[in-house]
C-alpha cells in the first residue's frame, strides 16, 4: 500500500501538461510505471463543461492506477471539480492536487504553487477532496526555507493527504538548476510513507537514491521523455536499440489512433530524440525529425536511422 493505493511498485509517471496524454500514459503503464498521472486538469473547465477538459479524463484500459491531477484556486471549486470527475469516470485511483506549477498563467489566478503561500486554503482543499472518498495526493515544490517546507507537508498530512510529492526546486527556480535532494531526504525521514520525490530523475542511480531516503514513490518526468525505457531498466529489462525503435513506432501509431495525427506528431517529436541520440549523424537526423510534417515522415526518419545505430 502506497499513499492509500495498492501499487505494484514505487515508480510513477509524473504529471506533465502537454505530455502525459492518454497515449503517453498507456505507454508508460505498459513499460514499468506502477502509476500514471493525467496532465493537470482545470476544475473551472470541468465545472463549465468544457469539452477539451473532459477529453483529458479518458483513461486507457491498460492503465492500472491513474491519478487525476486537478488545479484550481478555491476549495469549493476543487470539490465541485472532483465531483464532476467522479460523475464522469470510475477509473481514477486518487485525486491529485497541483500546488507545484510555477507558471504565471496558473499562479496569477491563485492556483498551482501560489497555494504554497495560502496554507489554510491548501489544507481546506485536501479536506474537501478527501470527503469525496478517494485518496488525495498533493504535489508541491520546496520552499526557500526548510522549516516552511516541513511545516507545509505536516499541514497537508493533518488535512488528510495520502501522499505529498515534493519537487526539490522552489517555484522561483521553475525548471532551472539542480533539484535539492537533501530536503526531500529530510522530509521522507520526518514523515515515513508519506513523501514522494520529484526532480532530476534521469538514471537508475537517481531512483535508487530517492528510495534509499525512504521516499514512498519516485516520479519520472523529463527523464522519461529523454529515456522512456528507464523504468524497465530499473526492473532489469534492457531493450536493444532495434526494440526501442519498434516500441516507439508502435507508440506513434497508437497515439494517432487515440489522439489524432497532429497530437501524435507533437508527442513523437518529443520522444524521437531518445532513439536518435544513439545513431551516427544524430544532430542532422534530429533536425529532420523536428521539422517532419507528418507522423509517416517522422516514422520513415526513425526507421532509416536503424541502419546507423552505433554499435560502440
Ligand atoms: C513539460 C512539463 C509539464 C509539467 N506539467 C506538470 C503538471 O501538469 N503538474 C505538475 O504537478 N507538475 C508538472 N510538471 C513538473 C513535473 O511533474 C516534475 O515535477 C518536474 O519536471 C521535475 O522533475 P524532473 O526534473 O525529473 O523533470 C511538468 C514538467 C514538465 C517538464
Amino acid at each position: 500500500m502506497i499513499g492509500g493505493l495498492s501499487l505494484k511498485g514505487p515508480l510513477c509517471l509524473a504529471p506533465m501538461a502537454g505530455v502525459t496524454t492518454l497515449a503517453v500514459r498507456e505507454f508508460f503503464a505498459t513499460h514499468g510505471a506502477s502509476l500514471t498521472h493525467t496532465e493537470m486538469i482545470s476544475c473551472a473547465g470541468l465545472v463549465r463543461d468544457n469539452a477539451k477538459t473532459f477529453d483529458m479524463l479518458r483513461v486507457s484500459e491498460r492503465e492500472e492506477a491513474v491519478i487525476v491531477q486537478l488545479f484550481g484556486n478555491d476549495d469549493a471549486l476543487i470539490v465541485r471539480g472532483g465531483e464532476v470527475v467522479l460523475r464522469e469516470s470510475e477509473r481514477f485511483s486518487a485525486f491529485g492536487v497541483n500546488m507545484a506549477c510555477p507558471m504565471p498563467k496558473i499562479t496569477r489566478n491563485g492556483s498551482g504553487s501560489a497555494l504554497m503561500r495560502k496554507p489554510e486554503l491548501a489544507a481546506r482543499m485536501v479536506k474537501g477532496l478527501k470527503g469525496l472518498g478517494l485518496p488525495v495526493w498533493v504535489k508541491i515544490r520546496k520552499f526557500e526555507n526548510d522549516t516552511e517546507t516541513l511545516r507545509f507537508i505536516e499541514l497537508l498530512a493533518e488535512a488528510g493527504a495520502d501522499n505529498v510529492c515534493v519537487h526539490g526546486r522552489t517555484p522561483a527556480q521553475r525548471y532551472e538548476g539542480v533539484a535539492d535532494r537533501r530536503i526531500i531526504a529530510e522530509a521522507a525521514g520526518r514523515f515515513p510513507g508519506l513523501v514522494g520525490a520529484s526532480g532530476d530523475v534521469r538514471t537508475v542511480g537517481d531512483i535508487d537514491e530517492y528510495l534509499s531516503y525512504g521516499c514512498a514513490v519516485v516520479m519520472l518526468a523529463r527523464g522519461g521523455v529523454a529515456d522512456p525505457f528507464l523504468f524497465e531498466e530499473y526492473g532489469g529489462l534492457f531493450r536493444s536499440q532495434e526494440e526501442r525503435l519498434t516500441e516507439l513506432l508502435n507508440f506513434s501509431r497508437r497515439a494517432e489512433e487515440l489522439s489524432g495525427e497532429h497530437r501524435a506528431l507533437v508527442l513523437l517529436k518529443r520522444f524521437a530524440g531518445s532513439v536518435l541520440r544513439c545513431v551516427h549523424g544524430s544532430a542532422e537526423l534530429r533536425r529532420q525529425a523536428m521539422t517532419a510534417k507528418s507522423t509517416q515522415e517522422l516514422r520513415d526518419i526513425l526507421r532509416g536511422s536503424s541502419g546507423l545505430m552505433r554499435r560502440d
